[in-house]
């Protein structure tokens, strides 16, 4: 028998914590039809290339098709989103949904009962990392629409200070699912004998301090000064200004990424950049806010740069945003340096490698 029996379930964790809040229990039962697809997912993602659908290859024979940010769709993005949709529109908890794979948001079939949450997610998100067996994940946001009727889009356009629910699930090496209802962050790992998520990381905090930074770093000319000033201090070490040596890791799987982060402390930032006159890569909607969200429960920061994620005002379903989040004081100083920036008070760092006594200067190499 597994010592898993005796420990807290996510649905117990969920029902118990919720027990006090106003319409705490049909939240705690969106969050459980959640947690039933985030396991079919899981079942389906560790299968990987045993399964004619559990690859992401787009070949000959795969549908390719493109999401609204004109990502090519792989059949597991359709088939994860369809899970999703389907886990939870039956139940009378939810008034709509939105998927980063749909254009428009789903509306619940007539046959149903309407609730009053509204559902953001991404159903796969890294997936281009899924061909080479790397961690992916979900990611989900739950806002209340406050009745039981259809939505309009304006409804779901509500900034991420007002979501009620936010969580994640990574498909690494164990499934862990990370969730929040805005009274701390709480880790939950799937045990497969069971079939339940078990309660492993308590009241998860982000160190406040740390030597780890996540970017695509191969972006770093189209970033703006301020981003571009703070990577160079860090990789400049202890003969900069920083004073001591930093790590890079970089996933490529935001889901992945944050989860370190939330272990072990970082900051995690995909930037504003002028590379396709992007506002940023990721989606505020379902991407940003829920992580932000998580992380500040866990008493870290997110912030855009210029601002705390969770005040933005979305202007659409589907915008994107800078985001800079993880440890607290490595977040405020990058939102320093765009102040600085901003205000043309700013002394971009020059590292020595490229000063005089250059290294590179082939008068040093002799
Ligand atoms: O959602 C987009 C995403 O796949 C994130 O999970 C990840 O952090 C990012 O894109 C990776 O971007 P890039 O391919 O530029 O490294």
């Amino acid at each position: 028998m597994s010592l898993s029996t005796h420990r807290t379930t996510l649905s117990k964790f969920v029902i118990e914590q919720l027990k006090n809040s106003p319409d705490g229990q049909e939240l705690a039962a969106l969050l459980i039809d959640v947690t039933a697809a985030i396991k079919a997912i899981s079942a389906i993602v560790a299968k990987g290339a045993l399964e004619g659908n559990a690859t992401n290859a787009v070949g000959a024979d795969s549908p390719k098709t493109t999401n609204v940010h004109g990502e090519v769709q792989g059949p597991l993005d359709l088939l994860t989103n369809e899970i999703m949709l389907h886990q939870c529109d039956w139940g009378g908890l939810v008034a709509g949904m939105v998927s980063e794979e749909m254009e428009k948001p789903y509306d619940i079939p007539t046959e149903y009962a309407r609730g009053r949450y509204l559902l953001l997610f991404d159903p796969l998100d890294g997936s281009s990392n899924i061909d080479f067996n790397v961690s992916v994940g979900t990611i989900f946001s739950v806002l209340d629409h406050g009745k039981n009727s259809n939505p309009t889009q304006a409804d779901y356009l509500q900034p991420g200070s007002r979501q009620v629910a936010a969580g994640y699930a990574i498909y690494g090496p164990a499934t862990i699912m990370v969730l929040t209802v805005g009274q701390g962050t709480y880790g939950f790992t799937l045990d497969h004998e069971i079939g339940n998520f078990i309660l492993t990381h308590s009241n998860l905090r982000v160190p406040e301090e740390t030597d780890q930074f996540a970017i695509n770093a191969s972006n770093e000319r189209f970033w703006e000064p301020p981003m571009q000033r703070y990577v160079q201090e860090c990789n400049a070490g202890k003969t900069g200004p920083r004073e001591r040596d930093f790590n890079m890791r970089w996933i490529a799987s935001m889901v992945a990424d944050v989860h370190r982060i939330m272990i072990r402390g970082g900051v995690f930032s995909y930037p504003r950049d002028n590379k396709s006159n992007q506002n940023g890569r990721l989606r505020l909607m379902y991407e940003a806010n829920p992580m932000a969200l998580l992380i500040e429960q866990a008493g870290g920061a997110a912030s855009t740069g210029r601002g705390r994620i969770l005040d933005e005002q979305p202007q659409g379903l589907h915008q994107r945003i800078p985001v800079v989040l993880g440890s607290r004081r490595e977040v405020e100083r990058i939102e320093r340096y765009h102040r600085e920036f901003d205000a043309g008070t700013d002394k971009p760092f020059v590292s020595p490698l490229f000063n005089e006594r250059s290294l590179f200067r082939p008068e040093a190499r002799k």
